[in-house]
C-alpha cells in the first residue's frame, strides 16, 4: 500500500464512523468495517511513521496525563438566562422585539437543551487540535485526550477549515444504566446521574479508562465570524462539515409557534434516550444577534426554557426534624447536593412523619426529589432498587428536638407539634423572629437565621420585642459583627417602626392570617394602639363586617389580641417605639367600588394586574361571587370559573377591554 492508499483508507473509514455515529446510517456491514480496519492496523503497524494524527487508530491515547492544562480563550463560554414559564418567555420575545425595533421581526431556533458538560474544540485545517472544558467560562481543562475517544467526535472534518465550535457532552440513558448495572453486580456505588457521570469521566486523565464509558456528543455553535447570515445556515454547515448536530431542531417566526414547538418538546421529552433540562431559543439571525448583544453572565439572544416540574435522583444523607414558627414539627430531607430547575438543591420537605412512614425514607436511600415552578423542592418516593444494606427505617421524634417539650397531634392533624410556645420553645422563637424580619414582613434587612439563632444564644432576644432594645455596642459582641453591618442593622430596625400596619401584622404570624388577610385587618382597624384598645369580641364583630373575611379567621385575630402574653409583648413594642403607619389601602379611581378576578395566562403576571387593578381603586378577589363585578379571562381559561361567571350573570371582559377600564373608558 502506498503512502496515499493509506490515506484514503484512513477517510473512508472515518466517512463510515461518522454515518454510523452521526448520521445513524451505515452503509457497510459490520464485517466489513472490521476487514477496513484491520488493513489500516496492519499498515500503520508496517509503517509507524505515515500514521496521521486524525486516524480512526488514534482515538484512545495510551499513557495517562499527569494533570490537565489550562486552556485561555478569548471569546468566554457563557451560559444561558432561564426561564420557567410560557409569560417569562413571552416578556424575553418582548425584549428581544424591543431591542431590535419595531419593523425588525425575529425568527428563532429551537433546539433541546441536552443535560451534560458544555465544551469547545477547535479545528485547524479540519484536524480536531484542541478540546476544552467551559471551566468559569473564561479558562477551561483541557481534555482534548478524552474528547477524542467520542466516537460522534470527527477527528478530521470534510473541509479543510479553521473552526471552532461548541457544543455538550453526554451519556445516553441506556449506556448510564448498563454503566450501573455493572457496578452494582460488583458491588460498588452506582453513579448519581448521567450529566455527573459525563462530568467525572471528561475529565480522567487516562483516556482509555474515558474509552470505556462511552459519551456522545451535539455541536450547537460556531465561535467567531462565519460567512453565513444565520445560525440554521451555520448548523447545516457544521453538519456538512461533518460534525454531529441534532436533528431535533425547528425554526419558528412567530411566539405562537414558538409555544406551541416547546409543548411538542415537554411531550417527546421521554422518549428521547438522553436527558433534556429544557430546551433553547436562540434568535436566527447573526446580524440581530449582535444588535442585541450580551450581557456578562449570558446574551441577550437566546434563553433556556427549562421544563417546569423537573425531577432528580439525589442521596439522603439525613435526615433533620425542623421546628415551625407555629410549633410544627416538620421532617427535612438532607440531600447530597444537586442542580434542579436552576437551583442547587440541598434539603427538601417531607411534610409530615406519615409521609416518611409511609414512603419509607431511610438515610442512605436514593430518592427522586421534584420542584414545580418556585415551590420548595420535596422527596417524591424512594428507589428501592438501589437502597445499600443496613439502612434503618427512621422514626418519629417523641419530644421536641428544639426545647425537648411534648409534642402533640391535634385533632384532624398530621403534623406533630411542640406543646410549648416562642417563649418557651428556642426553634419557635428563632423561626417567629426570622419570619417577623423577612422581607415580606418587618423586612428587616441583614437580620436572617444565623443573625437570628446568635441572638437568641446570647440571650439578647426572647421576643420580637426585644429587636428593638438592642444597639450597636451589644451587636457588636457577636462573631463576625463589624460595626459598620450593626449599624446598618439597627438603622434597619429603626425604620421598620414605621412599617405600614399590614406588614406588622402579617409579621406577627397570627395563624390563618396571611398578607391579603392583614389588609383587611389594618383597614377596619387602622393602628396598633386601636386593636389593643379593642376587646376580643369587638375585633370578632369588626371583622365579620368585612367582606371576605370569615369566622375562623375572625376568630384567630381576637384570640391573639385576646392572649394576656401575646398583648405584653405587643405593648412592649410600642413602648420600644415601633407605629406602623395606617395605609389607605383603597385608592379612589376609575374601578372603585369594582371588584375583579382574573383567570387563565395573560400577557402579564397575575401580580402586576393586581397592581394595576388596585391602583385604579378597584378590587382584586380570587373566588367569582355575585359581589365579582368582572371576570378576566387570559388564554386556557379554567372552564369551572367562566361557568360560575355566566351562572351568576357576572360580565367576562378580556386583558383589554382591562385596560380600556382602567384607562376610564
Ligand atoms: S447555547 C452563548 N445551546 O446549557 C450560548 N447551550 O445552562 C450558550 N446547553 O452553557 C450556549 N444545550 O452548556 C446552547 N442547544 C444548546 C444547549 C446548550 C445545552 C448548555 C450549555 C450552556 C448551558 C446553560
Amino acid at each position: 500500500m502506498t503512502r496515499a492508499e493509506y490515506e484514503s483508507l484512513a477517510k473512508e473509514i472515518l466517512a463510515h464512523d461518522r454515518r454510523y455515529y452521526v448520521d445513524n446510517a451505515p452503509i457497510v456491514a459490520d464485517v466489513e468495517y472490521d476487514r477496513l480496519r484491520k488493513s489500516l492496523d496492519k499498515v500503520e503497524a508496517e509503517h509507524p511513521d505515515w500514521i496521521l494524527s486524525w486516524s480512526p487508530s488514534q482515538r484512545v491515547g495510551h499513557e495517562p496525563l499527569s494533570s490537565l492544562n489550562k486552556v485561555e480563550r478569548a471569546t468566554p463560554m457563557l451560559s444561558l438566562d432561564n426561564t420557567y414559564s410560557e409569560s417569562d418567555l413571552r416578556e424575553w420575545d418582548a425584549r428581544v422585539r424591543k431591542g431590535l425595533g419595531a419593523t425588525a421581526i425575529p425568527a428563532y431556533v429551537v433546539e433541546p437543551k441536552i443535560d451534560g458538560i458544555g465544551i469547545e474544540l477547535v479545528y485547524r485545517g479540519g484536524v480536531f487540535t484542541l478540546g476544552a472544558t467551559r471551566g468559569d467560562g473564561r479558562t477551561g481543562q483541557d481534555v482534548t485526550h478524552n474528547l477524542r475517544t467520542i466516537n460522534a467526535l470527527p477527528l478530521a472534518l470534510s473541509e479543510p477549515v479553521d473552526i471552532t465550535v461548541r457544543g455538550e457532552v453526554y451519556m445516553d440513558r441506556a449506556t448510564f444504566d448498563r454503566l450501573n448495572a455493572n457496578r452494582v453486580t460488583r458491588g460498588e456505588e452506582p453513579f448519581m446521574n448521567p450529566r455527573n457521570l459525563t462530568g467525572g469521566t471528561i475529565t480522567q486523565l487516562d483516556a482509555r479508562a474515558v474509552a470505556e464509558r462511552p459519551l456522545k456528543l451535539f455541536l450547537y455553535e460556531i465561535v467567531g465570524d462565519v460567512p453565513l447570515r444565520t445560525h440554521w445556515e451555520a448548523l447545516a454547515w457544521m453538519r456538512r462539515l461533518g460534525l454531529p448536530v441534532s436533528t431535533e431542531i425547528a425554526r419558528v417566526n412567530s411566539f405562537e409557534e414558538l409555544a406551541s414547538a416547546i409543548t411538542r418538546w415537554a411531550d417527546r421529552r421521554g422518549s428521547l434516550g438522553f436527558d433534556i433540562d429544557g430546551i433553547v431559543v436562540k434568535v436566527d439571525s447573526f446580524a440581530q444577534r449582535d444588535e442585541l448583544g450580551a450581557t456578562s453572565r449570558w446574551p441577550r439572544w437566546a434563553i433556556a426554557y427549562k421544563f417546569p416540574a423537573t425531577q432528580v435522583t439525589t442521596r439522603v444523607l439525613n435526615v433533620e426534624h425542623d421546628v415551625g414558627r407555629t410549633g410544627a414539627i416538620t421532617p427535612v430531607a438532607i440531600l447530597e447536593p444537586v442542580e434542579l430547575a436552576g437551583t442547587t438543591v440541598s434539603r427538601a420537605s417531607m411534610h409530615n412523619w406519615d409521609q416518611v412512614a409511609l414512603k419509607d425514607v431511610r438515610i442512605g436511600d436514593f430518592v427522586v426529589v421534584e420542584k414545580a415552578g418556585e415551590i420548595i423542592p420535596q422527596v417524591v418516593s424512594v428507589i428501592k432498587e438501589r437502597r445499600p444494606e443496613g439502612t434503618v427505617p427512621i422514626l418519629a421524634p417523641t419530644v421536641c428536638p428544639s426545647c425537648g417539650g411534648a409534642l402533640a397531634k391535634g385533632e384532624g392533624e398530621v403534623a406533630l407539634r411542640c406543646t410549648n410556645d416562642a417563649s418557651s420553645c428556642r426553634g419557635q422563637l428563632e423561626e417567629s423572629l426570622t419570619f417577623f424580619a423577612h422581607r415580606n414582613n418587618m423586612n428587616v434587612d441583614n437580620l436572617g437565621p444565623k443573625l437570628v439563632a446568635q441572638l437568641v444564644e446570647k440571650g439578647f432576644v426572647k421576643d420580637v420585642s426585644d429587636l428593638y432594645a438592642l444597639d450597636v455596642q451589644t451587636l457588636c459582641t457577636l462573631e463576625r459583627m463589624a460595626e459598620k453591618s450593626a449599624n446598618a442593622i439597627i438603622k434597619n430596625l429603626d425604620n421598620s417602626k414605621r412599617a405600614p400596619l399590614p406588614k406588622l401584622i402579617s409579621a406577627l404570624g397570627i395563624p390563618l392570617i396571611g398578607g391579603v388577610a392583614a389588609s383587611l385587618i389594618a383597614e377596619r382597624f387602622p393602628s396598633l394602639k386601636e386593636l389593643l384598645e379593642r376587646t376580643p369580641e369587638e375585633i370578632k364583630l369588626g371583622l365579620l363586617e368585612v367582606t371576605g373575611f370569615g369566622e375562623e379567621r375572625a376568630n384567630a385575630v381576637a384570640d391573639y389580641f385576646g392572649d394576656p402574653r401575646k398583648r405584653a409583648v405587643l405593648e412592649k413594642l410600642r413602648a420600644r417605639g415601633v407605629d406602623p403607619i395606617a395605609v389607605k389601602t383603597s385608592v379612589e379611581g376609575p374601578l372603585t367600588g369594582k371588584s375583579f378576578v382574573v383567570t387563565g395566562t395573560l400577557s402579564v403576571p397575575r401580580g402586576e394586574i393586581q397592581k394595576k387593578i388596585e391602583a385604579a381603586g378597584g378590587k382584586f378577589a380570587s373566588a367569582v361571587t355575585k359581589a365579582t363585578s368582572y371576570v378576566v379571562a387570559g388564554a386556557d381559561v379554567g372552564a369551572a370559573k367562566l361557568e360560575k361567571a355566566t351562572k351568576l350573570g357576572v360580565p367576562v371582559i378580556d386583558e383589554k377591554r382591562l385596560a380600556e377600564l382602567i384607562a376610564g373608558e
